[in-house]
């Protein structure tokens, strides 16, 4: 089953506090999300598989510790995933970086999938999904189908604010993706929006509206 990990640091908190504030212009509001994006990339990376080298401190020999060199893709669901990319790079540096672009079927309001462009090494990475806001979960869950389909075999969700109905249709769909969040919501409303959240989050890293 899914894990669902909420990170509660207090940097985390801190800054996210000024993600939701309305006052919050771009300039601030895109510094914040890169700033949070690079605190999740650190507890995200925490199961990292690691391998022992020998090297020569001044002093002896060592056996010491180095990243296992476990291939990861980072995967932004556009446009709003943008915003959290480089902030995570900051981190993996070597991580490849896919796309995702999904559009609302205008009828069925179903996500649709208008383009994506991945790593050729599907197969052999590790991969990180990030949106910043997971609503009703319609779009995330068509990313990682798109991932999957593609023969991605193992797969987390990363976003910044998640409401209870996003993260339990991602369960559900997908049982073998761990879910990151820095705080869950209380609601979606009638327009689909968090509640309380932080509206648009690809408009406000934009400046569009
Ligand atoms: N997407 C957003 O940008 N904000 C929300 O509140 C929900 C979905």
């Amino acid at each position: 089953m899914a894990k669902v990990y909420v990170f509660d640091h207090p940097l985390i908190q801190h800054k996210l506090t000024y993600i939701r504030d309305k006052n919050t212009g771009t300039k601030d509001f895109r510094e914040l999300v890169d700033e949070v994006a690079t605190l999740m990339a650190f507890e995200i990376t925490r199961d990292m598989p690691l391998e022992d080298i020998e090297i020569e401190t001044p002093v002896c020999m060592a056996k010491s510790k180095v990243l296992s060199g476990k291939k990861i893709g980072l995967v932004p669901i556009l446009r709003a995933g943008i915003g959290m990319v480089d902030g995570i790079l900051k981190l993996i540096p070597a991580a490849k970086v896919g796309h995702i672009g999904l559009y609302r079927d205008p009828e069925t309001l179903k996500p649709i999938e208008y383009y994506v462009k991945l790593p050729s090494d599907v197969e052999e990475r590790d991969f990180i999904v990030v949106d910043p806001m997971l609503a009703t979960g319609g779009s995330a869950n068509e990313a990682i189908h798109s991932l999957k389909k593609r023969g991605a075999k193992n797969i987390k969700f990363m976003c910044l604010i998640a409401a209870p109905e996003g993260v339990e249709a991602v369960k559900n769909e997908h049982p073998d993706v761990d879910i990151y969040i820095a705080a869950l919501d209380e609601k979606l409303n009638d327009h689909g929006y968090i509640v309380p959240g932080l509206g648009d989050a690809g408009d406000r890293l934009f400046g569009t509206k």
